[in-house]
């Protein structure tokens, strides 16, 4: 029997309230992302949806364990080979192990940082071609693509000086986290339907309002 259009429509519908929506906070150092990565996450629970809230590198035991080789600031040899690979070695555990699961659940999964951020540092910051990223990045996280992204924009040097320079990607020169910055702005032009752009010289509550009517116009109804 055929379906009426009505009810095609509705099944539509329904599908969409219980799917999974992968959202993203990206941005360089010391932009201020668990702040707005809290408010959102206060203001969805609000809303009734459940919310998995996961960081890159990260959100495993096997994620968790190569983020301290990543940041050990001793390991100032690293090659920029090493560096990705590592990078997209955590996110191929976290996709598997939790945002896959979490989506098909139907939560909300919002990430401090995930591929944007391989682009902008190790694309960008470390000049490897961004096809050559994109090749391996294919195999680690399949179709999975953020829904959203929120790239909050930060002065380079007013970023390091709130954040610190602890880590060993912190403690890169000022010239590699410019290169970052400027990434991340030119892939946030490239995709302005995905990649909404905050300027974090703003009031923490401003750039809280702009992420609130952001998520209203996906979460609203
Ligand atoms: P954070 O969690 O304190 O932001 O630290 C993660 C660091 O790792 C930060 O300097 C950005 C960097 N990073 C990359 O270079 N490439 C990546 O793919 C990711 C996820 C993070």
């Amino acid at each position: 029997m055929k379906l009426k259009n009505s009810k095609i429509l509705r099944c539509a519908q329904d599908d969409k309230k219980h799917r999974g929506y992968f959202i993203t906070f990206e941005g360089a150092e010391g932009s201020g992302k668990s702040t707005q990565i809290r408010n959102a996450v206060a203001f969805l629970q609000k809303k009734g949806r459940s919310v998995v809230m996961l960081r890159e590198p990260g959100g495993t035991r096997i994620s968790e364990a190569i983020r301290a080789i990543l940041l050990d600031k001793n390991l100032k040899e690293m090659s920029p080979i090493t560096e990705l690979l590592l990078y997209l070695a955590a996110r191929a555990q976290i996709v598997r192990e939790k945002i896959l699961p979490a989506l098909a659940k139907g939560n909300v999964v919002i990430s401090d940082r995930f591929e944007d951020s391989t682009r902008a540092y190790q694309g960008f910051g470390r000049k490897i071609p961004l096809e050559a990223i994109e090749a391996v990045s294919k195999l680690v996280r399949g179709k999975l693509r953020p829904d959203l992204t929120f790239v909050l924009d930060i002065d380079i040097a007013k970023g390091l000086a709130r954040g610190g320079r602890h880590d060993r990607i912190e403690r890169e020169a000022l010239s590699f986290h410019r290169r970052v910055r400027q990434g991340f702005l030119a892939l946030a032009k490239k995709e302005p339907r995905r990649m909404v752009v905050l300027d974090t010289n703003k009031s923490v509550e401003s750039v809280s309002q702009k992420v609130r009517e952001r998520l209203e116009r996906v979460f609203g109804q």
